[in-house]
């Protein structure tokens, strides 16, 4: 692998990256993981560049993949360059196979790939992948970026800001005055009610959790609680001009409503991680194919946002290499509420909203 030559891709990307620059720094010199072969498996974009530099400069021994969802497509510059500097990348899982140390993932997609085996550990980026690495059993150590206060620096910042300029960009910028029906306020969704209510559109606020529903509702939002088969929740997704879906929960409109039930004029639009739609609703019924609406966009997250994110998710390599820790597990604490504070301080940000529970 010639370094080199991502290191000159990565030198022209504008914006700022310290949290990774410094693990680049550190990292170029001790060589912490000399030899130890990571399976990498996260949305290829041009920030996920930046985040493979420091484990290359630290001598681990990388297998790039791509995150398997539906419509969402490798970014084909990141693949040349990977290939053309000599990578091992490989974007079908189903051509992966062997042994590795550790599998740096996303959405549980690792442990579902029938030829490979991890013998140290495992580090999940996001919340669709919970349920299936809480319940996998195992000695060795996983940790889940997701059980933080540092990926509510992604969710609620990062990701509503990108979903709201991805609405922009790929289907109007005329937004005032237009209705929206936010299914889901967790991380994801609330970053989006942030953004979007910037644009003065009115949105209906659904979740299943009471207590988040009434954060929303002082927060001046709509709300349905009662989601299954409600006719207000029909109601309004009828009168919407768009539903965009944040909760994780593979297949939940299906479960819900069928397609014939709701008009075509409705859009509806997927930010989760997962096909929150089901298979009767076919990819062109979704706008983006499925796939979330972000990562149509050059950056589906403002490197901004999400540097102290992948900086964590790269760092929980030298937590498993110490061994302190066994089973499913939340991101160690030392990588959590210092990272979060020295990102609100260094941009003069208020994050008091990510404490809401
Ligand atoms: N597009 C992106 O860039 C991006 C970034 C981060 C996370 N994600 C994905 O977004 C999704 C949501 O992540 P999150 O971090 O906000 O999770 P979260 O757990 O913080 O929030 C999920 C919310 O959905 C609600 N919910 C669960 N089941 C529901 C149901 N049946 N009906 C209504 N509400 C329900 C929960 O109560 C919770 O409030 C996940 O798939 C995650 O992987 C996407």
């Amino acid at each position: 692998m010639d370094i080199e030559k991502l290191r000159r891709f990565n030198s022209a990307y504008v914006g700022d990256f310290p949290f990774l620059e410094e693990l680049s720094s550190e990292w170029i010199g001790k060589k912490p993981l000399d030899g130890l072969r990571i399976l990498h498996n996260i949305p290829l974009t041009r920030e996920t560049m930046l985040k493979l530099e420091p484990l290359y400069l630290a001598g681990a021994d990388v297998t790039v993949t791509h995150l398997d969802l539906p419509g969402l497509e490798p970014k084909q510059d990141c693949v040349n360059l990977l290939s053309d500097a000599g990578a091992s990348i490989e974007l079908d899982h189903r051509k992966i196979d062997g042994e590795f140390d550790i599998a740096l993932d996303c959405c549980a997609q690792v442990p579902a790939m029938e030829n490979v085996r991890i013998t140290r550990g495992y580090v999940e980026l996001t919340q669709s992948g919970t349920p299936i690495y809480s319940a996998l059993e195992t000695e060795l150590p996983i940790y889940s970026i997701d059980l933080s206060k540092l990926k509510c620096l992604e969710g609620m910042f990062g990701t509503g800001e990108a979903c709201v300029r991805a609405i922009k960009q790929f289907v109007t910028p005329e937004l005032k005055g237009r209705k929206f029906v936010l299914i889901g306020y967790g991380k994801v969704g609330r970053g989006i009610a942030r953004y979007l209510s910037k644009e003065e559109v009115e949105i209906t606020v659904v979740d299943i959790n009471e207590t988040y529903l009434e954060q929303a509702a002082s927060a001046g939002y709509g709300t349905i609680k009662d989601i299954k088969r409600s006719t207000g929740l029909l109601e309004a997704i009828r009168g919407a001009f768009a539903v965009i879906f944040a909760t994780g929960q593979p297949g939940l409109l299906q479960s819900l409503y069928a397609p014939s039930e709701i008009g075509d004029d409705v859009l509806l639009i997927n930010m989760g991680a997962d096909d929150e739609f089901g298979d009767d609703y076919p990819p062109g019924r979704i706008v983006a194919g499925k796939a979330p609406l972000n990562f149509l966009l050059d950056s589906p997250t403002t490197m901004f946002f999400i540097d102290p994110i992948f900086a964590a998710h790269n760092r929980c390599c030298e937590n498993i290499l110490k061994g302190d820790d066994k089973g499913f597990t939340a991101l160690p604490a030392e990588l959590d509420l210092p990272y979060v504070d020295a990102w609100s301080k260094r941009y003069g940000i208020d994050v008091s909203d990510i404490y809401y529970e």
